[in-house]
């Protein structure tokens, strides 16, 4: 039950979600207000923030940096308060020849109105990411009206590679920002490119291989205070699990291209038929409830998936 999961002051925080939306956004202020006396602004809504992935700027010219341009835009006019992206900027960006597409994806997302931070994918080179997009590849991003510490890591391995591995210094950097985020009553979302998951067939088996044991030992320890992990890479539109302690495995769609979503029919976890470039709008409802909405890039929202803490 997920009052055995949380602490009596998650629930204060999150008391107000059975009664509907407005009486959430009044409460939540209300608690986050009284829990911080030095607040001097109050919550009015559920934290909502946007997740976009695999972008692959130019795979096959410039139609990808046309969907990533449209995407913003349409990011921009959405709530989202916060984007998250996870990895694959650009394709092939090992190849020298590609490296300008560091670059003009920077230029594309100097458009986000709203933050925006990223993991690279295998297709990033991290020498490239680190000379263009961000200086770390591991960081953590506390947005002040989120109740969620977001924990970026770089867990892919470069092309042609397309395992995960997560490092002893990462796992205890991890745990260590976990921790933090607890002690600042925030619990944790976890952002990489590869997810954890072992997605056997008719999933492509893509998952954190190396350090997997330490990995899962991680998550089970601390599978009270991180609700969700969000990851790229698959494109296989969106998908995901819970069967991880508990813990939502969410993997997002690739705004450039999907594989053809019937595939995934009657797999485990949950899959949909909708395979058009897009990006998802996640608002944060409570502890691990999160409305998931795949926004089709041109189209309208096509797929809503509520999740529940198990
Ligand atoms: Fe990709």
């Amino acid at each position: 039950m997920e009052s055995s999961r949380t602490s009596r002051r998650d629930v204060l925080r999150w008391a107000a979600v059975s009664a509907g939306s407005l009486a959430l956004s009044q409460l939540a202020g209300a608690v986050r207000a009284a829990d911080d006396p030095a607040a001097t602004t109050t919550t009015n809504k559920p934290f909502t923030f946007a997740l976009i992935s695999d972008t692959h700027l130019g795979r096959n010219g410039n139609a990808p940096a046309k969907q990533m341009r449209q995407a913003v835009e349409e990011i921009n006019a959405s709530p989202a308060e916060l984007v998250v992206f996870t990895g694959d900027l650009v394709n092939a960006g090992e190849v020298d020849a590609n490296e300008k597409h560091y670059p003009e994806w920077l230029d594309i997302a100097g458009g986000w109105k709203k933050p925006w931070h990223a993991v690279p994918g295998n297709h990033d080179p991290v020498a490239k990411f680190t000379k263009h997009i961000r200086a770390e590849t591991d960081y953590v991003i506390d947005a002040p009206s989120s109740p969620h510490r977001f924990v970026f890591f770089r867990d892919a391995l470069p092309n042609p590679e397309h395992q995960g591995a997560v490092l002893d210094e990462q796992l205890k950097w991890l745990q260590s920002q976990i921790d933090a985020a607890a002690k600042d009553k925030r619990r944790a979302f976890l952002v990489s490119h590869v997810i954890y998951h072992k997605n056997a067939h008719p999933d492509v088996g893509w998952m954190i291989r190396d350090n997997r044991e330490a990995f899962a030992d991680f998550l089970k320890q601390n599978a009270r205070q991180i609700d969700a992990f969000f990851a790229g890479h698959f494109h296989s539109g969106l998908r995901g699990w819970d069967d991880t302690f508990g813990i939502h495995e969410i993997v997002l769609p690739s705004a450039c291209w999907n594989f053809d979503g019937k595939r995934l029919r009657g797999a485990p976890g949950y899959t949909f038929e909708e395979d058009r470039p897009g990006w998802v709008l996640a608002e944060v409802r409570g502890p691990g409830q999160i409305k998931l909405s795949y926004k089709p890039i041109g189209a309208d929202v096509s797929v809503v998936k509520e999740l529940e803490r198990s």
